[in-house]
């Protein structure tokens, strides 16, 4: 399988956390690939018509995206067991649908920051958005600890590539003060073998 992957993507460094966990690396071969929605460069179009990463590359099938779609697949394909069965599956799907909106408000205020051109580019909508991050964050403060405390989850592996990327893009916004219980978890999670190799780059 080819994945066409770029090393800031923390929707990318979902698949690869994924791949570390299940101890499958060696089944993918990595792609590099760059663009933003202003110039899609390398980005795999051919492959995925929105031009994003990650995109997997069967060997049996046609091109999997996005990263929840190639997150099922590999888990399902692995034997990962990343998905709980339901009741708890919910909470994971849950969990995963409110980081990667973290993940994508977070890479949305990158573009407006640093793709946009300077003369259209709007504060208030970049506020807009990292209120966005913040109330989920808040969310995930008071609401998901036990699940985070539960064993590895695919729900997880999503709010540890967010809470990355907002590190890696957003370092100077404190988010840790006001959440010091999440703050604690992810100091710890960080220090996952799987998290370590695949710090963004
Ligand atoms: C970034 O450089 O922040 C980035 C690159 C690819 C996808 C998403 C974000």
């Amino acid at each position: 399988m080819r994945l066409y992957h770029a090393p800031a993507s923390p929707f990318v460094r979902k698949v690869m956390i994924l791949l570390h966990e299940a101890g499958a690396t060696d089944r993918v071969t990595l792609v590099p690939a760059a663009g933003n929605p202003l110039d899609p460069g390398t980005m795999p179009v051919d492959r995925n018509p929105l031009g994003k990463v990650p995109a997997l590359e069967r060997d049996d099938g046609p091109t999997l995206y996005d990263s929840r779609v190639i997150c099922r697949y590999l888990d399902t394909t692995l034997d990962a067991g990343l998905y709980p069965p339901p009741p708890r599956l919910w909470d994971t799907l849950v969990l995963e649908a409110t980081a990667d909106g973290i993940s994508d408000a977070a890479v949305l205020m990158r573009y407006e920051e640093f793709v946009r051109p300077e003369a259209t580019r709007s504060p208030d909508w970049v506020a807009a958005q990292w209120s966005k991050v913040e109330r989920a964050l808040d969310a995930v403060e008071a609401r998901w600890m036990s699940h985070l405390a539960a064993p590895l989850d695919m729900g997880q592996i999503a709010l540890g590539a967010a809470l990355g990327y907002l590190d890696f893009r957003q370092a100077a916004r404190d988010w840790r003060t006001s959440r010091p219980v999440l703050a604690g978890w992810w100091a710890e999670f960080a220090q996952r073998p799987s998290l370590l190799a695949t710090a963004p780059a």
